[in-house]
């Protein structure tokens, strides 16, 4: 469980986060809504690490947390990109095992068993082993693109 005690932040005299208090069940999912300007994103910042709070707290499960301490922050907090964030000169496996090989130190037989798992749960055991250069971006079916254009 994650919770956001009286968490503030302003950027000069604008008051951006006021106080906020949040509570964030393990495994449940938090969609923040709000205006243009509203403080969404730097909320998301802020719990990455990548933006200072003026005041508050950040508890996990009941323990003080601080986001911009780079190894804590690197252990608990993941960022999934929206749009398509790959290295292109590494496989599928490679990028995918990367955070676990060089920031939770996995050994590779834990990452590779992980990985190949998490792949067969999702039905995309075969393109492991390919480039994202060779991906089809999402839509369809898993098909290359290549493939797909001949
Ligand atoms: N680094 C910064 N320096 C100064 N002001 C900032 C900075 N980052 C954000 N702001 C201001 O803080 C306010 C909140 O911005 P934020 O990007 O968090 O809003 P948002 O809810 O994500 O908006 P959107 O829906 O447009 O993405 C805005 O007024 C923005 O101009
Ligand atoms: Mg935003």
């Amino acid at each position: 469980m994650l919770e956001l005690k009286q968490v503030s932040k302003s950027f000069g005299a604008k008051k951006v986060i006021d106080q906020l208090d949040l509570t964030i069940e393990d495994g449940s999912i938090l969609a923040v809504v709000g205006p243009s300007g509203g403080g969404k994103t730097t909320l998301l910042r802020t719990l990455a690490g990548l933006e200072t709070i003026d005041s508050g707290s950040f508890l996990l499960d009941g323990k003080a947390f601080d986001p911009t301490d780079t190894k804590e922050q690197e252990q608990v907090v993941g960022v999934v990109f929206q749009d398509f964030q790959l290295f292109p000169h590494l496989s599928v496996f490679e990028n995918i095992t990367l955070a676990p090989k060089m920031v939770l130190k996995q050994d590779k037989a834990a990452y590779t068993a992980k990985a190949e798992q998490l792949a067969e749960k999702l039905g995309l055991s075969d393109l492991l082993a390919q480039y994202p250069f060779q991906l089809s971006g999402g839509s369809g079916n898993g098909w290359l693109s290549h493939e797909r254009w001949r």
